[in-house]
């Protein structure tokens, strides 16, 4: 099976060396978990070797505000941005038309830039749009067959916890789910990163500590 390093420090040697190739990653967790980091160190990582990432942003801010959160981290590239090797593109008008109008935009974005790597920050907001849980689960049927077959990987962000990710449609349909979470620690919180799932992969199993600083993130070999 062919994979793509994911370029998050410490993840490929818990996941077989990377990201099965094709993909759709569900990367679920609370608020500040670290789920939008994640991913843009991810794309920003692939880019710079060349490949084009795609960034389709469903919050309710422009990709300016995302971008300057983004430019405290050290793997953040205005150049990579200004050649279009990260592309931001901003689905909020869409967000009110429709699955189907959602989805077309989503498609036309992939066919006019080819991306290695995709993010779908958050999946959530077109969820709540659509109201119904069978049109949600139309729309992400047809999404996935979709992104399944542009040989790219994925991610698809959800603001989750682990109670509702058991039970969650989303999280069956995918093929990997990582689960970002906090625990309080004597006055003090931990991150924590943990793969539930990836198919096809040996992966390891548990918690593990995330650090996040100016870098970007990495995830530590144990749970402390
Ligand atoms: N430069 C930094 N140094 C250390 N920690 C940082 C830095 N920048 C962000 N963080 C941490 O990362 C968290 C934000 O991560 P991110 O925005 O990726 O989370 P998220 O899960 O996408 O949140 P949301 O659900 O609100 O979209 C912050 O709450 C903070 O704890
Ligand atoms: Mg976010």
């Amino acid at each position: 099976m062919e994979r793509i390093e994911s370029g998050i420090l410490g993840l490929d040697k818990m996941i077989d060396g990377g990201f099965p190739l094709p993909s759709v990653i569900l990367v679920g967790g609370e608020p500040g978990t670290g789920k939008s980091t994640f991913g843009m160190e991810s794309l920003f990582y692939g880019a710079e070797k060349g490949e084009i990432g795609l960034y389709l942003s469903a919050v309710s801010e422009p990709p300016w505000v995302m971008q300057s959160f983004l430019s405290e981290f050290g793997f953040y590239n205005q150049k990579l941005v200004d050649i279009k090797k990260l592309v931001f593109v901003d689905l909020g008008e869409k967000l009110n038309s429709g699955g189907g109008v959602v989805l077309k935009e989503i498609q036309k974005n992939v066919e006019l830039y080819s991306p290695k790597r995709i993010f779908i920050d958050p999946i959530t907001a077109i969820q709540t749009m659509l109201e119904s849980e069978m049109k949600y689960r139309k729309f992400l049927h047809e999404l996935i067959l979709y992104l399944k077959g542009q040989g790219c990987v994925t991610f698809i962000t959800t603001e989750y916890s682990y109670r509702q990710v058991s039970t969650s449609m989303d999280a069956f349909m995918s093929d990997s789910v990582i689960m970002l979470s906090y625990l309080e620690l004597e006055n003090s919180r931990k991150k924590y990163l943990e793969v539930l799932k990836m198919r096809g992969t040996n992966h390891l199993t548990g918690k593990r500590s995330l650090v996040i600083d100016n870098s970007g993130m990495r995830v530590q070999p144990e749970f402390r």
